[in-house]
């Protein structure tokens, strides 16, 4: 364990809430491997209270951030420089202090991206329907746009769909192959016929509504990946249904510590020991269940 100085670099993370995060954990983890003098600590940063901690952040030197819900998009206001992809998507979740200018970055594309290939899929060329039209479907669609043959993009509010495909358009031009629709059954069963990659990036499955799962179990098959961006639980119905009909299945986590990784290279100018933050993650995830599980047995 590396001892905390008066030259040790801070990060953190802000959000609201951030008591559940894992990001502590991986960050730590990933530092202290390398043997780094950087500490990773989380802030609840209330929205009415975001021009504060940045101002904070300034004022303390902190060195590096990650930002979560619900801050994205509102923190861009308070930064001095915006990276190409953050500005495109209009989204930032890392940041860095860099000689008292605070630049911000996005990772949750790439993040999606690498996680991809780290399971040995290839999104170049591909077929890729992808659910939801919030903020982690706006990252992953703009950075899988440019590799995809053709990107679906199927959201219970279309509008949202359409603009995100416009946006996208309007950002990488004609030659992208982006359309999008209404995430309805027919829509589904006519696209994943033959599409490669399913991406569910709406919160459909996600905890405490683990019994539900955006697409009905018939249209899965496999030939499909299928990727979940949720990762409580980190087996949702959807991955357990694909996984059973012979699709290949890559889970959120896998998302988070890409994701992660990537911010941590922003930050450290080092590559990051991705194996190391996985096992932190899955070893804190473990031991918050065996937790959750003795209450319950408690009770
Ligand atoms: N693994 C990772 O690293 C990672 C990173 C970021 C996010 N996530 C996960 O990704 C999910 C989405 O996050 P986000 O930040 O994009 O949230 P968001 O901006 O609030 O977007 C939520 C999306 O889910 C859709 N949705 C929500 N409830 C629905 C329902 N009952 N039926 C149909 N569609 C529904 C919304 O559709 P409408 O537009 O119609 O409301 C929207 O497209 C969350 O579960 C989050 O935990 C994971």
């Amino acid at each position: 364990m590396i001892g905390i100085s008066g030259r040790t670099r801070v990060c953190a993370l802000i959000g609201d809430p951030v008591w559940h995060s894992l990001s502590p954990t991986i960050q730590n983890a990933a530092f202290e491997h390398l043997g780094l003098d950087y500490v990773y600590v989380a802030f609840n940063v209330s929205a009415e209270n975001l021009e504060k901690a940045i101002l904070g952040v300034r004022g303390l030197g902190i060195y590096g951030l990650n930002i979560t819900m619900p801050h994205k998009i509102s923190i861009i206001k308070y930064l001095d420089i915006l990276d190409e992809s953050a500005r495109r998507i209009g989204s930032v979740n890392t940041v860095l202090n860099r000689d008292e200018r605070l630049v911000g970055y996005t990772t949750d594309g790439v993040g999606a991206l690498n996680a991809l290939r780290y399971a040995g899929v290839d999104p170049s060329g591909k077929k890729i329907v992808i659910l939801g039209a919030g903020g982690a479907s706006r990252a992953i669609s703009f950075t899988l746009a440019e590799y995809a043959r053709e990107l679906i993009i199927l959201n219970r509010t279309v509008e949202r769909a359409v603009d995100l495909a416009r946006n996208i358009r309007d950002a990488l031009g004609d030659l992208v192959n982006v359309k999008a629709g209404e995430l309805a059954d027919r829509n589904l069963e006519r696209e994943l016929k033959d599409a490669d990659i399913l991406i569910n990036a709406t919160s459909i499955g996600m905890k405490p509504n683990d019994s539900e799962t955006p697409v009905r179990c018939d249209f899965l098959h496999s030939n499909l990946t299928v990727f979940d961006i949720i990762y409580e639980p980190l087996e949702t119905r959807l991955i357990r249904e694909a996984r059973i009909a012979g699709a290949k299945t890559i889970d959120g986590l896998s998302m988070l510590i890409h994701q992660g990784a990537a911010s941590f290279e922003i930050w450290t100018g080092m590559r990051a020991p991705v194996e190391v933050m996985k096992e932190a993650a899955l070893k804190k995830m473990r031991e918050a269940e065996g937790y959750n599980r003795g209450m319950k047995d408690d009770w």
